[in-house]
């Protein structure tokens, strides 16, 4: 119960027990959404890993069904790690994923469903010639760095193409193979992209998006052309965090050229790794699932008895300005909104906190609107910083000009916890420079809780816009977006005190300008159906 499980999750993806990571082959059939995951059935710390696999028609109730894909034959007898599915011509869906073999090498195999008349697509069937793709000596690929297939896309040529993750001493690398027949895999000449330093790369994805298209609207997996730009999502293992670029994707050398030679955009400057995307034919959109891991310490992990949750599935999309991506929890997730709470347009005075009243603050969902007045009175940022460090010298705490402002959220009675999401406006080469920080310095009193602050910088000019923000709150997360899905920080937080109904909501400004708030909009959310909790 949630008395003696305080950070279960209510409406965020997680099994009723034990340690998850990736999000596996998700994809629509049917008229259903499918989707593995990487499942320890043994315990609350990664081992053991099998596919895991729950089905639901709104990608927020989750029926769980018997493990997809398991150890049963030499090439995945070790372990059946990441992967993802392929809709192949007619409507059929196959699975490509990394098995772990005898020798403890990684290699590629292939999967496809027992009975396509089943909609729950319950048994899945190795393909006799696995491994399709292994290590060898002739190809001098790396047998521990050599894993976890994209969906593949198919060429004018008619050549299916997919990636592997992959490096060589520190090259990150996506290898690329060709098959016509999806069993026969040939690698070609050279990978589809690398960079130097980045280490190995994990769970890649590669997919087409529109370039000043409508917003979230989506493309198939092999939709190319004048209309289209390509995103390459890398896992950096170094780093755990997930990095893409953006870039031209030239379909007959098959080489992709990213306008930024290093990846440097993240999808979540939070905790978030191992995402990836899939084409809902259903919403013609494209969506995107990613994996955040406990914050707690293992002992804490293990005493709870789970770890890992998903973050609420998101629409992703191309900016107008080409520069960036735009993600938004997907709209099924308002279903769950009730007892909406909004405030007339106010005026948020330096030094001011608000109580939010009227909404379960523990499992929430908040919209936040700021205009920003009195630009002259924002910091001066003389030299450029990292803006991660940037949150954690200036926390919630600590006065500035203009902000912080912002939301603390899973705040207990007399704020000796609270994690605070806020704005921070600076002056910088005389431009406003917008901080987004997640400040989770005092989210508990168990300081065993990795309570690293996260931040990032928001593409918004607010003196032309307003500054917004959108926070999922639920028990042990806070799912945050700020300027409309410019920039996403989710945190993992384990409070003492503001836990179930004692948790509570304020709006805070501690600069010394005031700002307006143009719109709050906040509901208390139900709980999901998620897995038979
Ligand atoms: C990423 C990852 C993948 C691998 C899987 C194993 O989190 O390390 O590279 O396939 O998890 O569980």
């Amino acid at each position: 119960s949630s008395s003696n499980q305080p950070y279960r999750t209510a409406y965020h993806f997680q099994p009723p027990k034990n340690w998850i990571n990736d999000p596996n082959g998700p994809m629509r059939y049917k008229g259903l959404y499918h989707l593995f995951y990487q499942y320890n059935p043994k315990g609350s710390v990664w081992g053991n890993i099998v596919w895991a696999h729950s089905v639901s028609k709104d990608l927020v109730n989750w029926i769980p069904l018997d493990a997809a894909i398991f150890p049963s034959q030499p090439s995945d007898i070790n372990g059946c790690w990441s992967g993802s599915a392929t809709m192949l011509p007619g409507g059929k869906p196959v699975i490509l994923y990394t098995g772990i073999d005898p020798n403890n090498h990684q290699v590629q195999n292939l999967a496809f469903p027992k009975n396509l008349s089943d909609p729950f697509l319950r048994e899945w069937i190795k393909s006799p010639k696995n491994p399709l793709m292994a290590p060898t000596v002739a190809n001098k690929i790396n047998s521990t760095s050599f894993r976890d297939p994209t969906t593949a896309w198919k060429g004018k040529d008619g050549y299916w193409r997919v990636l592997i993750g992959n490096k060589v001493n520190s090259v990150g690398r996506a290898v690329l193979y060709k098959s016509k027949d999806f069993v026969n895999w040939v690698e070609a000449k050279q990978p589809l992209h690398s960079a130097q330093g980045t280490g190995m790369w994990e769970c890649p994805d590669f997919f087409p998006v529109l370039n000043n298209g409508p917003i979230n609207v989506g493309l198939d997996t092999s939709v190319d052309g004048d209309h289209v730009r390509h995103v390459l999502k890398v896992s950096l293992d170094d780093k755990k965090h997930d990095y893409y670029l953006i870039g031209t994707y030239d379909a007959s050398q098959d080489v992709f050229t990213p306008d930024n030679s290093q990846p440097v955009l993240r999808y979540d400057y939070g905790k978030y790794y191992a995402s990836k995307t899939i084409f809902d034919d259903g919403k013609n959109r494209r969506v995107l699932f990613g994996w955040v891991n406990e914050s707690s310490s293992q002992n804490d992990d293990i005493k709870k008895g789970w770890s890992g949750i998903h973050t609420i599935p998101r629409s992703i999309w191309l900016h107008k300005s080409g520069k960036q991506l735009i993600q938004w929890p997907v709209q099924e997730i308002e279903n769950l909104r009730v007892n909406p709470v909004n405030w007339p347009t106010r005026l948020l005075k330096g030094g001011e906190l608000l109580q939010v009243n009227g909404i379960t603050a523990v499992q929430a969902d908040v919209e936040i609107s700021f205009q920003v007045r009195e630009f002259q009175k924002a910091e001066v940022l003389k030299n450029w910083a990292d803006p991660q460090i940037l949150c954690g010298m200036k926390g919630a705490g600590v006065k500035g000009g203009i902000g912080p402002f912002g939301l603390l959220v899973l705040a207990s009675k007399d704020l000796q916890e609270s994690t605070a999401v806020f704005f921070r406006i600076f002056r910088y080469q005389n431009k406003n420079l917008v901080l987004m920080c997640s400040d989770q310095s005092r989210s508990s009193l168990n300081k065993e809780n990795d309570m690293t602050p996260f931040g990032t910088f928001v593409d918004v000019d607010p003196l032309h816009e307003n500054l917004s923000l959108r926070t999922l709150i639920d028990h042990s997360v806070v799912e945050s977006f700020g300027g409309e899905g410019k920039a996403c920080i989710t945190s993992r937080v384990y409070p003492t005190l503001a836990i179930n109904e004692k948790a509570q909501l304020y709006a805070f400004n501690n600069g010394t300008s005031s700002v307006r708030i143009t719109r709050l909009s906040a509901w208390s959310m139900k709980k999901a159906n998620i897995n038979g909790n």
